[in-house]
């Protein structure tokens, strides 16, 4: 079983050296190769190189890209993608003044979609999600990390988790799972937030550990939501248990959870949107990964991640879309490659590593995805016909994908 994709105006992200990520002026250089062929084998990726070293063998497909472009899968990690129904109602209300704080003041934002969430049997649950999944693989992503947190019971956390697990096990894309139930402090435990946190801490992660429910642990360390010393209180506790943090920091205040989670070694810490010179110091040298969400920014009218800074200072950066129903009701990396582009001042060669192999590394996923290297998953996005791939974010708001291939096969 081989197929051969030949003719390809450009093979974008090719890497015969393995990289982990690429951080600081490394993020400028997209490695290319024009005129291009790729051969897939058993779902992964087996060779590729210029057209004038083409293999002839008899393949079982030859898929003629004349004119389009092959590039890894978009490479998401940072998703909310198992919610029950939607938060529309809200969206009306901050066009009508309200802020995102006040929402959730009135018992809106997070506490709303727990409500929802806890009323939906497991299987309403999965089938929500499973729609939202295949959009986004549509939308050319091939790896996705998804979160627990609009449970914030143990039964409806675990019930996320079961929802995140059956999905791995019927989807071929590569799937993370993430225990965020420090997402919101809920209305039963309103002045008890300590309570809240003993029994995640006492109760909730020793069974999500058990049943190997989630690879990594998350809380949103914000003003109004949880301390940095509840963040440590809670990476502490999913340390002990192999839980890995990325968290949900520096979103609406700085507050020194970004020194917290590198001081946990977190795998990423996302949002930014607020970020001190201090922060941005203490992820020097380390391996946390900053992870920035421009749909959200554009969502709800917050300011942007500082790319610029962030990577002018040496750091690498990745880009996710934070699909969730309150702050960002889209799963669209293109559009955040787009958004990337023209509100952060990143370059495509820089937005397109952000979202491909920084964004691999910012799952644990990056020696089975985020470019094109022998050996790797053939999760392939293969283009329209276009002049360069600057085109992608350029033509914001378009879909430039023709087709999208998840180990080695063609997605319907
Ligand atoms: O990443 N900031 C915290 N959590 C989500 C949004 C939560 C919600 O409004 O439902 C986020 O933006
Ligand atoms: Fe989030």
């Amino acid at each position: 079983m081989a197929t051969l994709f030949k003719n390809i105006k450009e093979l974008i992200q090719v890497r015969t050296e393995p990289v982990s990520f690429v951080s600081g002026t490394a993020m400028n250089e997209l490695p290319t190769i024009k005129n291009a062929f790729l051969v897939v084998e058993n779902g992964l990726i087996a060779d590729f190189g210029s057209m004038d070293l083409c293999p002839t063998t008899n393949f079982t497909e030859v898929i003629d890209a004349t004119g389009k472009m092959v590039l890894p899968t978009w490479c998401d990690s940072h998703t909310h993608i198992v919610y029950a129904g939607n938060r529309e109602g809200e969206f009306v209300d901050r066009i009508n003044g309200l802020s995102y704080e006040e929402i959730a003041n009135n018992g809106g934002g997070i506490l709303n979609s727990a409500k929802k969430l806890q009323a939906t049997s497991e299987e309403d649950l999965y089938n929500q999600s499973r729609a939202r999944l295949e959009e986004i693989i549509q939308l050319g992503t091939g790896a996705v990390e998804i979160k627990s947190g609009y449970g914030l019971t143990e039964e409806a956390e675990l019930k996320m988790l079961r929802v995140i697990k059956r999905l791995k096990e019927n989807y071929d894309i590569s799937i993370k799972a993430t225990f965020l139930g420090a997402h919101a402090v809920p209305s039963e435990y309103k002045n008890n937030k300590e309570g809240y946190l003993q029994l995640l801490i006492n109760d909730v992660i020793p069974k999500v550990a058990a049943e190997k429910l989630a690879e990594y642990i998350d809380i949103f360390c914000e003003t109004g939501y949880f301390s940095v010393a509840d963040t440590e209180l809670i990476l502490e506790a999913g340390k002990k248990y192999g839980l890995i943090p990325k968290i949900h920091v520096n979103q609406f205040t700085a507050i020194g959870g970004v020194e917290a989670g590198v001081k946990f070694n977190a795998l990423s810490v996302d949002h930014l949107e607020v970020m001190n010179p201090e922060d941005i110091v203490a992820l020097q040298n380390t391996s946390t990964m900053p992870v920035a969400l421009p749909s959200c920014s554009y969502f709800l009218s917050i300011p942007y991640t500082p790319a610029r800074k962030i990577i002018d200072a040496g750091l690498p950066l990745a880009l996710a879309t934070d699909y969730n129903p309150g702050s960002t009701p889209s799963g669209n990396m293109n559009f955040v490659v787009s958004t990337a582009c023209i509100k952060m001042k990143m370059t495509p060669e820089e937005a397109i590593n952000a979202a491909t192999i920084n964004g691999a590394y910012a799952m644990g996923l990056e020696s089975e995805v985020g470019t094109i290297t022998k050996g790797k998953l053939a999760n392939l996005i293969l283009t329209k016909p276009i002049n360069s791939y600057g085109f992608i974010p350029y033509s914001f708001g378009a879909n430039q994908i023709d087709k999208v291939f998840i180990k080695g096969k063609e997605v319907d």
